[in-house]
């Protein structure tokens, strides 16, 4: 593959030097170079004397001194387009540390010129001269500033795009060996950016056959489960995790808990009952049951002590949380709130008959959108060239290009995205920064057995704050999250049936599966109990 051609040069700054308004014995007059100005004399002994004590910070030779990394080829091989990547990083590193030194300098000007006790006598009108100069020269400097900001953001960008690149190279290589010696079913994939250590023991994405019981490992965190505001003083809620049924309800306290939603007399569904006082009652013999699990009434028999399992259950951040795993819980409960200014619009909850882990698979990928979600938020779009997920070479969190979609993978089982929204329909060719509107979505996808999945779906806006006050919008939006989610679920759907009889779901992955990839690889070896796992700092 030729896409290493894509990496073109970084493209210069114009203004490479100014005229110098720091280099005359009277001082502060026109222009001016950086270094230039603490080279003067006079006058200029304070700027040596502030230029060595950062030296060490502003002494970087200046990059456009080396040779500059020529691209008269269209294609660029790895490495030259390395060095291009490297050239332009060096660069931008140096012109921040110039705008920086540039603004460090007037300020001390500034101060200089407002000196109560300066040599130099000064009228108020030339001071006010001086002053608006000055000002002048810091908005510049300010200007110059962001320009570095934006220089070192496409910098940053390119460099993400070249990984994505290399990967494709090799992941074409990889697919390309595997097809003359494979069946397609049993096609390997080998990740391109496996660490040294992590070579010997190579990892394929092999998922097929029927879905194997749930790893232990798996358990080991904190799973959402539902809503605050689903969880009412007299409501229960039954859920099934990790192929066990539990009901969750509220204590005495109001604190939530979490019980095996079995009753141990004769295994009646506690759903099916009620709560009395803070107490599960089974609707069979009416035994109640505490937060804990611990019996505490056993009407119409004397009385033994009696306990059903329990889970740890906590309140946070308005979701009810669980801990189903062996080891303690964490103290560290993640937060999964939208970003400041937005305005939590929708809570909806889904209850799928699809395993976990291919719905994960289905929200991490949107290079699908134009092709599945043709009636609803992708219709009329386009199909781009090239669909990259940018992201970071150990990162679960990135933005997908051509969209303005940011996106994350948060282990376990969650999916976070900020969609810029300020031209519905025409999404291409923004960042999610340029649009003014955005739309935060978090998806928890708890693992209830090995064919269902509880869809956890909470729904943010930081616009039209006043929707949330319009009678049955709840219901509209839970039309529109249905309408999207069952386009995709007819479709992962055949995958699962698929999957079961032995085709793998990820045979032959190409660069714009580049998250759905990572999180697979990441519960490969969580699975396979590696103490270090993947992406994950
Ligand atoms: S089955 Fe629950 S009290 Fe009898
Ligand atoms: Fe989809």
């Amino acid at each position: 593959m030729n896409a290493i051609g894509a990496a073109a040069p970084f493209s210069l700054p114009i203004s490479l030097s100014r005229s110098s308004k720091f280099n005359t014995t009277k001082g502060y007059k026109g222009g001016f170079v950086v270094f230039a100005a603490s080279k003067g004399g006079g006058e200029e002994s304070g700027f040596d004397e502030k230029k060595d004590l950062w030296s060490s910070l502003f002494d970087v030779e200046d990059p456009r001194s080396k040779l500059v990394p020529q691209v008269n080829k269209k294609f660029l091989d790895v490495n030259q387009a390395l060095e291009v990547a490297r050239y332009d990083l060096q660069y931008c590193d140096w012109r921040a540390r110039q705008d920086l030194l540039t603004i460090m300098l007037l300020h001390d000007k500034v101060v200089d010129v407002l000196n109560p006790l300066a040599r130099e006598y000064k009228s108020i009108g030339t001071l006010k001269k001086d002053l608006a100069e000055l000002q002048e020269e810091l908005a510049q400097a300010h200007k110059q500033v962001h320009i570095s900001e934006a220089r070192v953001g496409a910098a940053l960008d390119k460099l993400a795009y070249m990984e994505t690149l290399v990967n494709d190279k090799l992941l074409d290589d990889k697919n390309t060996a595997s097809s003359t010696t494979t069946t397609l079913s049993h096609t390997t994939y080998t990740p391109p950016y496996e660490t040294a250590e992590s070579k010997a023991e190579r990892k394929s994405i092999r998922v097929s056959g029927p879905v194997k019981p749930y790893h232990p490992r798996l358990k080991n965190f904190w799973y959402p489960v539902a809503f605050s505001n689903d969880l009412k003083d007299d409501t229960l809620i039954p859920i099934e995790c990790f192929e066990e049924p539990w009901v969750l309800f509220r204590g005495k306290d109001g604190k939530p808990g979490c019980i095996k939603n079995t009753c141990a007399h004769r295994a009646c569904p506690l759903d099916l009952g009620s709560v009395n006082e803070g107490r599960v009652q089974c609707p069979y013999h009416g035994w109640e049951y505490s937060a804990d699990g611990t019996c505490e009434k056993m009407p119409s028999t004397k009385f033994v002590n009696v306990k059903i399992k329990s889970l740890t259950c906590i309140e946070h951040e308005r979701m009810i949380w669980i801990w189903p795993g062996n080891e303690p819980s964490s103290p560290i409960i993640p937060s999964l709130l939208p970003p400041p200014g937005f305005q939590i619009h929708a809570e909806i909850v889904m209850e799928l008959p699809v395993e976990h882990g291919l719905l994960l698979d289905n929200l991490l990928d949107l290079a699908h959108a134009p092709f599945t979600h043709t009636s609803t938020f992708a219709k009329g779009w386009s199909v781009p060239s090239f669909v990259k997920f940018l992201t970071p070479e150990s990162g679960l969190q990135g933005y997908w290009d051509p969209y303005p979609i940011d996106m994350e993978f948060r282990p376990p089982c969650i999916v976070l995205s900020t969609i810029g929204i300020s031209k519905p329909g025409k999404l291409e060719g923004q960042s999610t920064k340029q649009c003014a509107t955005h739309l935060h979505q978090l998806h928890v996808c708890l693992p209830s057995s090995r064919n269902k999945t509880r869809l956890l779906y909470r729904m943010s806006l930081d616009f039209a704050p006043l929707l949330q006050n319009v009678p049955f919008m709840h219901i509209l939006w839970k039309h529109f999250a249905e309408k999207v989610l069952n386009e995709d679920l007819r479709l992962v759907l055949g995958q699962q049936d698929r999957m079961i009889n032995g085709a793998n779901v990820w045979n032959w992955p190409v660069s714009y599966d580049k998250l759905g990839v990572r999180y697979r690889l990441w519960r490969n070896t969580l699975e396979k109990g590696a103490k270090q796992l993947p992406f994950i700092k």
